[in-house]
């Protein structure tokens, strides 16, 4: 197969995004002949390397990112044929005529440039692809998250980047929704019949939203303590699937009908006052424990972070929407580092039956609940009563569980294998648009204001717990829990 012929520009050619996302990802397309023969992926990035030392890094650097399954010698010999390199420096106008010279003019071809770089340099680079000549009508450009670091400085760069792409060239990569879960989630609601009457106060008691990571501050300390769990997820992933659970069916899958649903969902969020911080969010950091059987140090002490940093790696937060159909309904979001498992799921409860007439006392719950797994498995669970076998009218949950790769025999795409084939498709569905974007900093700036104002120390929570006790305290006091059994 060869399909859509392109040349793809990799800023941050040699960094951690490329290394462990984004080359492997675009091997794996090349495997399964999704790339063209001619098209290219030229990689860049300060250093002056030859092609020939670009190639070899990435055996280096690349290869070991691979899933073993999916790695084979020759395929990627014949990947590497397709993959160049130029130096640029984002600072130095002059560097990018190199990089115009290896640009494959050819109306068909799509040109597409990914920004996997520090946010501080996109303008620049835009400026610079603009003035050598580099940015045609059809261009296309990638921005990797984080899209600043409050609303101003994310409106800053999206003048920028603005000034130089239409807004249907700007692909902002928000690499959760690029999941096959989320996606799923997408087939679940609008696919099915049964969900939609459901789907609304009347029946949903309360939704969750987890993302639990195992890992800590990892090689990034510097960049993680100045940006924290609440820039880092929740302004991003968390908020995108809170929107893609509590958004209105749009009128099709075109993507301003799906952003513009999404959009409806951000500007419903009740924007919270300084006392409602204080009661609806709950910051933690961790401190030295166990993860999987083995110690970890605490956030304090990991490489590149402050002295006394007040840095969140954990959040909860109660939101709610100011809308028809989710008045009243909690929304509990949490997300956090070094945590027990690795873990990010979806979990939709429903109300209890209106009246009772069974022996429940054997159950461990008694109401419906409907689990999307998207970590570490894609999975969906709906839990209902049935009977208990034996004498007697008594009844206990069980669950109807679907694992997809088993159910459905089929490869599990990673998230960024999709979304790099479909800006190179030009599919702009899974990105996020401006308003977007601004309409989540808008939400999360007042929490962020907040905590600064209070200048108190995020919760100490022990590395591979839960969080801090506070975070089961905020569902408590709804007489709820966080779904934390296996
Ligand atoms: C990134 C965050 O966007 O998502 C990381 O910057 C986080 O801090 C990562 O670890 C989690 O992604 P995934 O797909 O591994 O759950």
């Amino acid at each position: 197969m060869t399909g859509q012929r392109f040349d793809l520009v990799l800023f941050g050619g040699t960094g951690d995004l490329a290394a462990r996302k984004l080359l492997p990802a675009l091997y794996t397309r090349h495997r399964f002949g999704d790339i063209d023969a001619a098209s290219q992926i030229v990689a860049t990035a300060r250093q002056n390397l030859s092609d020939k030392q670009f190639r070899a890094l990435m055996r280096e650097k690349v290869v070991p990112h691979v899933p073993k399954a999916d790695y084979d010698d020759a395929a990627w010999q014949k990947f590497e044929a397709q993959v160049g390199y130029v130096g640029t420096d984002a600072n130095n106008a002059k560097s990018f005529a190199q990089l115009r010279a290896r640009l494959i003019d050819e109306p068909e071809r799509a040109r597409v440039f990914f920004l996997a770089t520090a946010p501080a340099l996109f303008t620049h680079i835009c400026a610079h692809l603009a003035a050598a000549g580099c940015v045609t009508p059809a261009t296309r450009v990638v921005l990797e998250k984080p899209l600043g670091r409050d609303l101003e400085s994310s409106c800053a760069i999206n003048n920028a980047v603005g000034a130089i792409f239409a807004e249907d060239r700007i692909y902002r990569i928000d690499h959760y929704l690029g999941k096959e879960s989320v996606q799923n989630l997408l087939a679940l609601r609008f696919g099915n019949a049964m969900f939609e009457p459901l789907w609304s106060r009347a029946w949903v008691r309360d939704v969750q939203i987890t993302i639990a990571e195992t890992v800590g501050a990892e090689g990034r300390g510097e960049f993680y303590d100045a940006t924290g769990v609440l820039r880092d997820m929740i302004q991003s992933h968390l908020l995108q699937l809170l929107c893609i659970v509590a958004m209105e069916p749009p009128a099709s899958i075109h993507p301003d009908a799906v952003r513009d649903a999404k959009l409806q969902v951000l500007r419903a969020l009740k924007r919270f006052t300084p006392n409602e911080v204080a009661t609806r969010t709950v910051r933690g950091q961790y401190k030295a424990g166990a993860v999987d059987g083995q110690p970890v140090p605490g956030y304090l002490d990991e490489p590149g972070i402050k002295p006394a940093s007040h840095t969140e790696t954990f959040v909860a937060i109660k939101a709610d929407l100011g809308n028809w159909r989710w008045a009243g309904v909690p929304f509990y979001l949490r997300t956090g580092k070094r945590m027990q498992e690795r873990r990010a799921e979806i979990v939709i409860n429903f109300h209890n039956v209106p009246h009772a007439i069974l022996d429940v006392s054997g159950s461990a719950r008694t109401n419906n609940r409907l689990i999307i797994r998207l970590q570490p498995e894609d999975g969906l669970s709906l839990d209902i009563q049935a009977k208990t076998p034996g004498e007697g009218m008594r009844v206990q949950s069980v669950s109807l569980d679907l694992q997809f790769e088993d159910e459905l025999k089929a490869r599990r795409l990673d998230a960024y294998e999709r979304l790099l084939m479909d800006v190179i498709r030009g599919r702009l569905t899974l990105f996020m648009r401006r308003d977007e974007l601004e309409a989540a900093w808008s939400w999360v700036e007042p929490i962020m204001h907040a905590w600064a104002a209070a200048g108190e120390p995020p919760k100490a929570y022990t590395a591979g717990t839960w969080g801090p006790a506070a975070s089961s305290a905020l569902i408590g006091r709804d007489n709820l829990a966080w779904l934390e059994e296996a």
